[in-house]
């Protein structure tokens, strides 16, 4: 990849002050060539940017609220989360349309509630297991991209694109480094419709699922994959900075 990697840890509902801490002190003072992000709980964000503030560590959340104010119990908005410091919200996640009713609709609500407040979006998107049986991976993304991504304006602002194949996810069955590179490259190719070439360019696709410190070089190697985003392994920080030092 010509883009400098972005290696961005995903918690998700895991975790606790133990691990926080265990990752804290396995980050400070240490310099990557890569840039590094990691997403713990909400709850746990402020602890961790306050320790993390001199590192350069991005403390990014896992969701963010369609909306920027108002009577929505217990929802955390865009400015919110920029308020405290932090560099990048995931938006869509496979679980979160699995089991929180997200979809493309609420994704580009969300996306755009991010760029808004500068907060750099990462739009997870990806097929499930009977959708690549039967051969409509590349619909099912171009739907999602193209629904989540319509009437968004990106001049200035940041934009990530995270490919998460959801056969993939905590399955430790990654898609081979060919069949991924192929996925990233359908979708900088859809990319460069919305966006334009030079735009388009210049945006990290990750890929995510199943990644450890055995897959991750390879998959890095690959021309369109521009980073990884990473579930279970990061819960285990010195894993988590093995992957990351692969990805440099
Ligand atoms: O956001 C992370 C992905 O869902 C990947 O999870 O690394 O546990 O497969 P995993």
């Amino acid at each position: 990849s010509k883009r400098i990697p972005i290696v961005v840890a995903n918690w998700k509902l895991n975790g606790g002050i133990d691990l926080l801490c265990a990752s804290v002190a396995a980050f400070i003072g240490k310099h990557f060539s890569t840039k590094i992000a990691i997403c713990p709980p909400y709850i746990y964000m402020r602890d961790m940017l306050n320790f993390l503030q001199h590192s350069e560590i991005i403390v990014g959340s896992q969701n963010v609220s369609k909306f920027g104010s108002g009577a929505y119990t217990g929802e955390t908005s865009a400015q919110m989360l920029k308020d405290v410091g932090a560099g990048l919200c995931l938006i869509g996640h496979s679980e979160r349309r699995q089991m929180f009713n997200e979809n493309d609709g609420s994704c580009q609500i969300k996306v755009n509630q991010a760029l808004a407040s500068d907060l750099m979006p990462v739009l997870c998107i990806g097929e499930n297991a009977q959708q690549r049986e039967a051969g409509i991976t590349n619909d099912v993304l171009f739907r999602q991209m193209h629904d989540a991504l319509a009437d968004t304006d990106i001049t200035n602002k940041e934009i990530c694109i995270a490919y998460e194949p959801v056969w993939a996810i905590g399955t430790g069955q990654a898609a081979s480094p060919e069949d991924a590179q192929a996925v990233h490259g359908f979708i900088r190719q859809e990319l460069c419709v919305i966006y334009g070439v030079e735009r388009a360019e210049k945006i990290h696709i990750l890929y995510g699922g199943s990644v450890n410190k055995s897959n991750a070089r390879e998959l890095m190697n690959q021309e369109d994959i521009d980073g990884l985003l990473v579930g279970g392994a990061s819960l285990d920080p010195n894993h988590f900075i093995e992957i990351c030092k692969q990805a440099e």
